[in-house]
């Protein structure tokens, strides 16, 4: 398949990287790119904090289901990245295997997500103490196993090194 074929969803937990790792991949191979959440608060006009702690995360999801669908009916982009909670609900998988989407986990250890989810500006209500987020992270390997890459984020990799070997190994 040639490259402007391709279209790779980036997914896994939160403070793994996807939103960078997806910026450096898009501008190394000249490819658009969409972030999901980012679509949603422009859509919606509101942070994602303030639909999750106002409306409950069901609600969220909701919110986040229709937008996805909107994306990926209107634009093939061919780098998406979602917010770590879209993959795990089966409607959402299905909607992005039916677009041709290859799905690409990021994977990496809770240790390094948390340190990321610490120390970024980004609020996330999922994950407001380590304990909730370490049990997130543990209920959700299995359906991140379900992606057709697995890609490990090695610690001493930056994103754009991490988006160099992605991109090598496949868009080839
Ligand atoms: C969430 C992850 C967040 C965001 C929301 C819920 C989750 O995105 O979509 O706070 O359930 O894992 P990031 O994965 O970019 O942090």
């Amino acid at each position: 398949m040639d490259n402007s074929a391709k279209r790779v969803v980036l997914i896994g937990f939160m403070g793994v990287g996807k939103t960078t790792v997806a910026r450096h991949l898009s501008s190394l191979l000249g490819l658009e790119r969409a972030d999901l959440d980012y679509l949603i608060e422009e859509n919606e006009q509101r942070t994602i904090a303030e639909i999750i702690t106002s409306d409950g995360e069901g609600s969220f999801r909701k919110v986040e289901t229709g937008n996805l669908k909107k994306l990926l009916e209107e634009r093939a982009v061919p780098i998406l990245s979602l917010g770590g909670g879209a993959w795990t609900i089966e409607e959402n998988r299905r909607m992005i295997k039916q677009h041709g989407y290859t799905t690409v986990w990021l994977e990496s250890t809770f240790e390094h997500c948390w340190l990321n989810i610490k120390f970024s500006r980004k609020e996330r209500p999922l994950a407001k103490n380590k304990r909730n987020a370490r049990k997130l992270f543990e209920e959700r390997q299995k359906l991140y196993c379900l992606a057709d890459w697995h890609f490990i984020i090695r610690p001493d990799f930056t994103s754009f090194d991490a988006a160099r070997q992605m991109a090598e190994e496949i868009f080839n």
